[in-house]
């Protein structure tokens, strides 16, 4: 099985720009080494963490990271390789997936996997144009086509608004919140989890989803007052502690089963 999408994609599904991008000529790759300064600026300049050196390398040398760029091609003075867009996932195994619960599995297939998106990003002056549309379109098809795979899941910060809106509309489901997934400078913030199944999998509107959401709802209630029961306690224990970094600093707070966010914060993170 390939790991890397394929090379170049034009992309011909992308609506007309609208002014001033009128003539905008937006194409997809494989972000590549030279990449990496502006992959490192465009995440500096969207997100409110920090990444280490070591997950760029892993995106731009295509290590255990997938990853499209989006480009101006249209662009005049040597920009028209630049990145005006990206999205990075990984694989995970479906059966050690937060949403393994969410799987129908079928042994005759092997090991089943997920592509995981971990970052998505376009900068502003490109919004609104579908670049993020087409990027996670590229990531869907690129799932599809690895017969293993069951679906594309990520999490998304519960009042990024947009964000949120673009997954609904390309029928990402929303599976759950987490609550206080996120610490960003001392401040917990709950999380969505979208997925999107492919490849015959499961479907997400059938009576049994409906049970599993409703067990789903039930069990995250009682884990969510069985956590907050426990960070009084822990609270108690731990008053005065403080964050290291008082700027910056994320920390998923859901480690169980949570294999692609829990290594997010070990080689991605700048963290407590
Ligand atoms: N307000 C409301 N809806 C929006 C907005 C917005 N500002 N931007 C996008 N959408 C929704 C719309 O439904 C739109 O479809 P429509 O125009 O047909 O209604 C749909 O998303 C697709 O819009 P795109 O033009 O493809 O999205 P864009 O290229 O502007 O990128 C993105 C959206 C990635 C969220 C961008 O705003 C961004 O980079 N934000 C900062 C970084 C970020 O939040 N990344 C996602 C975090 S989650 C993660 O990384 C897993």
């Amino acid at each position: 099985m390939s790991r890397f999408p394929r090379g170049f994609v034009e992309n011909s599904s992308m609506e007309e720009p609208e002014t001033p991008l009128r003539r905008a000529s937006i194409c997809f790759r494989p972000i590549n080494p030279s990449d990496l300064e502006r992959l490192e600026q465009i995440h500096r300049d969207l997100f409110p963490i920090r990444y280490e050196s070591e997950f760029f390398q892993n995106v731009v040398n295509g290590g255990d990271i997938v990853s499209w760029a989006a480009v101006d091609r249209s662009r005049p003075d040597g920009h028209s390789e630049e990145l005006i867009g990206f999205v990075t996932a990984k694989f995970v195994l479906a059966r050690e997936s937060e949403i393994s619960d969410l799987i129908r599995y079928d042994s005759s297939k092997g090991e089943e996997t997920l592509v995981y998106i971990l970052t998505l990003g376009v900068v502003e002056t490109y919004r609104k144009l579908g670049v993020a549309k087409s990027l996670i379109k590229e990531v869907i098809k690129y799932a599809s086509s690895i017969p293993v795979c069951r679906g594309v899941y990520l999490h998304v910060i519960a009042h990024n608004n947009p964000a949120i809106r673009l997954y609904k509309r390309m029928s990402f489901r929303c599976v759950r919140r987490l609550h206080g997934f996120y610490l960003i400078n001392g401040q917990h913030f709950d999380s969505y989890l979208f997925v999107y199944f492919v490849n015959g999998s499961r479907s997400p509107c059938s009576p049994l989803d409906l049970v599993v959401l409703v067990l789903n709802y039930v069990r995250s209630g009682i884990k969510v007052v069985a956590s907050k029961l426990r960070m009084k306690q822990e609270e108690k224990g731990l008053r005065g502690v403080k964050c290291k970094d008082n700027t910056r600093c994320l920390l998923p707070t859901q480690t169980k089963r949570n294999l692609a966010s829990s290594e997010r914060v070990s080689s991605g993170y700048d963290y407590v």
